[in-house]
Parts: C-alpha cells; sequence; structure tokens
C-alpha cells in the first residue's frame, strides 16, 4: 500500500528553490507544518546589499509564518540556507554545500524563476532556462533523491489555444537559446508567438525537461493564476501585486480607471494554498510513480492546475465581486471615487485612457507643482499602463485547458490527504474567496486594516459627490461642444 503523503516525506530533505518568493514561502510553511520532513534546504541568493541569512531572518518573521511560529517555534532549526544564485554556474554554490546537497536531499521542489513578463530575453533565459538546467545537472548526482517537480506556468504554451498535459515543440532549443546572440531586435524574431519572455522562457525549459530530463523521477506542475489563499495558513493572504491583484489595487484606490478585460471570458485563478497542496501532492505522486517504474525511465507527467475546468470563473464576476466589497469597505487611502470602464480594443484603451488617465493625471501634476512639489502622477500613469498593456494578453483571452492528471491525482489520494492536502476546484465556492481575496488586498497590499472603515467610508462618500460632478460638468462641456458644432454646420 501506498503511504499518505504525510509519510512519504517522513525523515526526508528537501530543496526548494524560490523559497523567498510567493509560491517558494508557502511551500515552505506548509511543509514545516504538515509534513515530517527532516529539513529543508533552501537556495537564496544575496540580494539589495543583504546576505541570503539576513533576507532569510526577515522573511521568517513574517505574518505567514506566524501560525507556524505557534505551533513549531523552533522551525527555523530545521532549515538549512544554501547561498545560491541559479542563473551563475553551478549555481554559485561553495563546494561543502554542493557535497552536502548531493549527499542529503531526497525531494526537490523548483520554483525559482524571474517571473517578470519582460525581462530581457537573455536574462530570462539564464535564470528560467539555464538556472533549471543548473539544477537538474545537480539532481543528476544527488545520491538519494527520489523526486523532483519543476514548477512551470499553464500559459507556457499559451500561443495555443487548447493546452494539455502535454509537451508540446518550441521553436529553438535549450541549447540554443543559450548560443544565440540576443538583442532587442532579434528578441521578437525568436519569441515567435510568445508574447513575453516569461512564458516563452517556461516552455523551452519543459522542453528541455523532456530531452535532458528523463533519467530523473520529475514532474511538471502547471499552475495558472495564483490568487490569494482560500484558508491556509490565514485566509485571504498573498504578498505582490502580480497579476489580477494589481489590476483591482489600482481600481480600488482610484488609480486606475480603464482596464483591458472582456468580463465574459474566464479567468484562471487558483487559490494559493490550494496550488502549495496540489504542488505536494504532485511530489507524492512522482515519487510513488517512479518507486512502481522500478526506476525505468520514464516521460515526465505533466500536471495543469487549472480552475476553468471544474469551476470557472469569469473576469466580470471577478471584479463584480470585488466591487461589491469596494461599496463595504473602501480603502482609506484612495486618491479617487473607485470606476472602471472595460475595453478589449487597443485604440479604444488609448482614447480612455487621454480622457481618464492623463488629463486627470496632468490637473494633479499641476497642483503638485502649485504645491511646491515635484510632478509624479503622469510619469506613473506611463509605466503602470506599460505594465498594464503586457498582460493585456491574458486578460483579453481565454484558453481550454486540460487537467486529467491533476483530477486523477486527486481521486487517489486518502480521506486524510484529501482533508489536510485539499486542492480540488469541483464545486468552488468563489463568492467567499473573492470577499477574502478583497480583504488581503486592503490588508496585505494597501496595509490597511477594519479600524479604519468608518472614516474611510465618509472619505469614499466625498470622493463619491466630486466624482459625481466632474461627470456632470464633463457632460455639460460635451453637450455644449455638441451644440456649437450642430450651429456651425447648419
Ligand atoms: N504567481 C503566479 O501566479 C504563478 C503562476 C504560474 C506559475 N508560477 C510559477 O511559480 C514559481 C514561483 O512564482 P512566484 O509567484 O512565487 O514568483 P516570485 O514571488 O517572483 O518568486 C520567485 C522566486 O525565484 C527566486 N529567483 C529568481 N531568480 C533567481 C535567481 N537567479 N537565483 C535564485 N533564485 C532566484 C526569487 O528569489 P529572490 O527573492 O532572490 O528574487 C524568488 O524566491 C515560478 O516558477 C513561476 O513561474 C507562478
Amino acid at each position: 500500500m501506498e503511504t499518505g503523503i504525510v509519510e512519504s516525506f517522513g525523515n526526508g530533505t528537501v530543496l526548494i528553490t524560490g523559497s523567498t518568493g510567493f509560491l517558494g514561502k508557502m511551500l515552505t510553511e506548509k511543509l514545516l507544518r504538515s509534513c515530517q520532513v527532516d529539513s529543508i534546504a533552501i537556495l537564496v541568493r544575496s540580494k539589495k546589499g543583504l546576505s541570503a541569512s539576513q533576507r532569510v531572518t526577515e522573511i521568517y518573521k513574517q505574518a505567514l509564518f506566524d501560525r507556524l511560529r505557534c505551533e513549531k517555534p523552533d522551525f527555523i532549526e530545521s532549515i538549512r540556507i544554501i547561498d545560491g544564485h541559479l542563473g551563475e554556474s553551478s549555481m554559485g554554490l561553495s563546494s561543502s554545500d554542493r557535497e552536502w546537497l548531493i549527499d542529503n536531499v531526497n525531494f526537490i521542489f523548483h520554483c525559482a524563476a524571474t517571473i517578470k513578463f519582460n525581462e530581457p530575453l537573455d536574462l530570462a533565459s539564464k535564470i528560467n532556462v539555464q538556472g533549471t538546467g543548473n539544477v537538474l545537472a545537480l539532481a543528476s548526482q544527488m545520491k538519494n533523491l527520489k523526486g523532483f517537480v519543476h514548477v512551470s506556468t499553464a500559459y507556457s504554451h499559451c500561443p495555443r489555444s487548447e493546452i494539455k498535459e502535454e509537451f508540446y515543440d518550441v521553436p529553438i532549443t535549450a541549447k540554443e537559446l543559450k548560443n544565440v546572440f540576443v538583442d532587442e531586435e532579434s528578441t521578437n524574431k525568436i519569441l515567435k508567438d510568445w508574447p513575453n519572455t516569461y512564458t516563452f522562457t517556461k516552455a523551452v525549459t519543459e522542453n528541455m525537461i523532456q530531452t535532458n530530463g528523463n533519467h530523473l523521477p520529475i514532474s511538471i506542475f502547471r499552475p495558472s493564476i495564483i490568487g490569494c489563499t482560500k484558508s491556509e495558513p490565514e485566509p485571504g493572504w498573498l504578498d505582490n501585486m502580480n497579476g489580477p491583484t494589481g489590476l483591482v489595487t489600482g481600481v480600488m484606490v482610484g488609480f486606475l480607471r480603464t482596464v483591458p478585460n472582456i468580463g465574459s471570458n474566464i479567468t484562471d485563478i487558483i487559490p494559493a494554498d490550494y496550488t502549495v497542496n496540489a504542488l505536494i501532492s504532485v511530489m507524492w505522486d512522482t515519487v510513488n510513480r517512479h518507486k512502481q517504474s522500478n526506476g525505468v525511465n520514464k516521460v515526465p507527467k505533466i500536471y495543469n492546475y487549472v480552475s476553468c475546468v471544474e469551476s470557472p470563473l469569469t473576469w466580470g464576476r471577478y471584479i463584480r465581486e470585488m466591487h461589491d466589497q469596494y461599496y463595504v469597505a473602501p480603502p482609506l487611502q484612495s486618491m479617487w471615487y473607485g470606476f472602471y470602464i472595460l475595453y478589449t480594443n487597443f485604440m479604444v484603451g488609448s482614447i480612455l485612457r487621454f480622457f481618464l488617465h492623463r488629463i486627470p493625471g496632468a490637473f494633479m501634476d499641476l497642483l503638485l507643482i502649485l504645491c511646491g512639489k515635484s510632478p509624479k502622477m503622469l510619469r506613473m500613469y506611463a509605466k503602470t499602463e506599460k505594465m498594464i498593456d503586457l498582460l493585456y494578453e491574458f486578460s483579453t483571452r481565454q484558453w481550454t485547458f486540460d487537467n486529467g492528471n491533476t483530477r486523477e491525482l486527486w481521486s487517489s489520494l486518502s480521506k486524510d490527504d484529501r482533508e489536510m492536502f485539499r486542492f480540488s476546484l469541483e464545486e468552488f465556492d468563489w463568492k467567499p474567496y473573492i470577499k477574502s481575496y478583497y480583504y488581503g488586498i486592503r490588508r496585505h497590499v494597501l496595509h490597511e486594516d477594519l479600524s479604519n472603515v468608518e472614516k474611510a467610508s465618509s472619505k469614499n462618500q466625498m470622493l463619491l459627490w466630486l466624482h459625481q460632478m466632474f461627470m456632470v460638468l464633463i457632460v455639460y462641456i460635451l453637450l455644449q461642444l455638441f451644440w456649437a458644432c450642430i450651429k456651425f454646420v447648419f
């Protein structure tokens, strides 16, 4: 009989890359809280003048680890910090760390990646493709490796409209990409149909795993858009403004008034804690699969982790229900009343941006200058709109996904494992989730707690009045212009 998920990690050593990121932090927390791991080695680079260990100390002070701190106060003792950088040759590892990893690691979760859509291709390739190549090379030397899960993305093959749990061809191999000269001009030619360097390098990496990794007990996990947590370690936890979170936050504070979107399209959001549970379950399945195959090499299995198959959520519903919460508890730091107009056409978007972002932005910059401050609004709009353009593809297109392997995995879990590692999105109730998502943004992104709701609501009421007065003024000006045109023509 197969062992359960908790026991399958029994006294094992886990290596996590990307443990300082959104997904990696939650994975570390859940493994330490719920699985019987002996130790977790985390690959961390020094950054912004802080050493790897200084960074880690700060991270474990975060609220995400409150529950773990309570349940296992000495959890830090199970963590071994490995100073390293994915993109460097041999990952910048010291020889003692390398040896220790080779001798001890049993499970690898490779989460690290640059997820910037507009990362220069050479850097994205260095971190995402060659970096994964470095982890694969290290894994090949490990003496007791039982499982390796590579975290990709459900959109790695986004030029296709139907994405199955399969490998697909890529226009260039990892080896060719490494040797090709990349500049801004050649990037578009190399990317071909891919909208950004992130999804492209993820696709090339999957291809590399297919060709170089199948001697390892390896799987590929492809999550779609990771939202806040559903319930663990607390509902509504998140720590970034990626993807839809950024758009919603911008609208909530009255900064963004127009965003690209087709309300009737499906958005593929998945709860962060469910994603971690699915990822851990994929590791369990990978270990078992390899055990059962008696070491015979198999094609790496792919797991699409998406919500659209079992519980599709439309953008329209997501945005509407977020806005319902806005009426109840608007943020205090709003700069204007929160409203939005959706567009799908670039030209229409540019016109809307001119009227709803640029003109008010210029007006506010003028006020700032008159108050003796430096202007910033137009600069902020230019920067934010550039980011929004990078998301255009993902907020106006929809994909058909197959997730048969993931559903099969869910059916193979025991009752206890289903309780502890819930990830099935069958009949998922979006309403409370979207509500906690809104309050999660308010608390963890905007850093506002509920004590200010009364004050924020009165401020919002005043902003609504101002907003309505402006609307009346604009309609009046437009009518006057229209009337002047009519008089001029006739
Ligand atoms: N978030 C999503 O919605 C989503 C959806 C689908 C798939 N995924 C995948 O999930 C994984 C984790 O994403 P995330 O949202 O957690 O991203 P994230 O918050 O940006 O975290 C990325 C992690 O990778 C590390 N990293 C980046 N470059 C590195 C390098 N050169 N050397 C060592 N470490 C490096 C970062 O370390 P530093 O702290 O040092 O920068 C960080 O720990 C990625 O593989 C991503 O493709 C994410």
